[in-house]
């Protein structure tokens, strides 16, 4: 391996959100912190050095995307993904959740119904509902340790203010890389329905052996016409503080539509480093991506092994995709509350507390594998120490 994933590198006074705010965010202080999505490795070089470059010019004035800026995106998406992507399908937004934002507000009306598929990353439920548009919720179905979709429930709860669906495509935080007739099937219901599907694609880099991520708008034409998908480099490469995400949309009306509300909202600039970092990691990061994904899945091995030998209560619900592992606690006969008492205040380990992630999350922690062995090490034996 040519890049070392072993290295430590301390951050704390960096300002990291997930070392060094931990009290605000996590309600918990001096923990191992294993939570948000955010690896603990540092960006391939050819990343760094194209920061490093911009950066020593010394004037940070407004910054464009050039051609070969979404160039690199579309050859991205060819290569990765088998994706053909015209650029005319092609614009930006400062970050994914910011993406969805703006298209929750451009495409419904408050009082709309949205759909989401919990457990599921938190801020879904927020724009939802920050946004004045009502959550309708069609749960995830764990069977046989594995999580599908559940068809017949989102039929059953269609209505006429039912307007877009949010998809998790890689899931976070159960892991899944959605299969083709899966993503066909969603589709089909929501496009018999004029349901618009954002598909939220920013953890569809990392995929395991064994699997592969279906673009859901490269599945079909139809489908292609009512989803906006959103993708970025940020948390395939570890740059999710430069705020730099790309949009595709390959209905002109939903395109058009999209850019007017981005500029009414100021949304339509992006920031110098998040531009050059993400051009130069689509152009230069697939050596650096293939080797990341080989070392967390060694990761991934060493603490399923390592949980069926000394904590065989706490069963891992194993990802097919994205660094986030599920983690089912309930075969430990504590409560939700004590589970989470215990980790933080006993084996002082931050993970994320299932709960955050809507029905379906109770009694279910979420760990971050995307860090040095040494540190996943030091995370499992705070966990044995405690529940061993
Ligand atoms: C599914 C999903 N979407 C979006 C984000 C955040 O994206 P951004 O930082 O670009 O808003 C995350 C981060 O964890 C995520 O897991």
């Amino acid at each position: 391996m040519k890049y070392n994933f072993d290295e430590e590198i301390g951050r704390r006074g960096t300002n990291s959100i997930k070392w060094d705010f931990t009290d605000k965010f996590l309600g918990a202080k001096d923990v191992l912190p294993m939570w948000v999505a955010d690896m603990d490795f540092k960006a391939p070089a050819p990343v760094i050095n194209a920061i490093k470059r911009r950066a020593k010019h010394g004037i940070y004035g407004y910054t464009g995307r050039s051609e070969s800026y979404y160039d690199a995106i579309i050859n991205w998406m060819k290569i990765r993904h088998n994706w053909e992507i015209n650029r005319n399908w092609l614009t930006d937004s400062p970050g994914v959740v910011a993406g969805l934002s703006i298209a929750i507000l451009t495409f419904t009306k408050p009082g709309d119904k949205i759909v989401i598929q919990p457990p599921v990353y938190t801020p879904f439920f927020d724009i939802i509902r920050e946004n004045g548009r009502q959550i309708v919720v069609n749960e995830l179905k764990l069977q046989n340790g594995r999580y599908v979709m559940d068809f017949n429930d989102l039929k059953s709860k269609i209505d006429s203010r039912t307007k877009m669906l949010i998809l998790c495509s890689p899931h976070n935080p159960v892991g899944r890389v959605w299969t083709e007739d899966e993503l066909n099937e969603l589709g089909k219901i929501c496009a018999k329905n004029d349901i618009i599907i954002l598909s939220d694609e920013i953890h569809s880099d990392i995929i395991y052996d064994d699997y592969r991520h279906f673009p859901i708008a490269s599945i079909s034409e139809e489908i292609a016409e009512e989803t906006i998908t959103f993708i970025a480099p940020s948390k395939t490469f570890n740059i999710a503080g430069l705020l730099n995400s790309a949009v595709i949309i390959p209905n002109k009306k939903l395109y058009d539509d999209f850019e007017n509300i981005k500029y009414a909202l100021g949304m339509h600039l992006g920031n110098t480093f998040g531009i050059e970092a993400t051009e130069a990691c689509y152009k230069y990061g697939e050596e650096w991506l293939e080797q990341l994904i080989c070392y967390l899945e060694e990761n991934l091995s060493y603490m399923k092994d390592y949980f069926d030998r000394n904590l065989p209560k706490i069963k891992v619900i194993v990802p097919e995709g994205t660094y986030l592992v599920w983690l089912d606690f309930r075969e430990t006969g504590y409560s939700a509350d004590k589970i989470n008492t215990l980790l933080k205040e006993r084996a002082r380990i931050g993970l994320n507390d299932g709960r955050v992630y809507g029905p379906g999350g109770k009694g279910f922690e979420r760990i971050n594998i995307g860090c040095p062995r040494s540190m996943l090490k030091e995370g499992l034996e705070r966990i044995k120490s405690v529940f061993g």
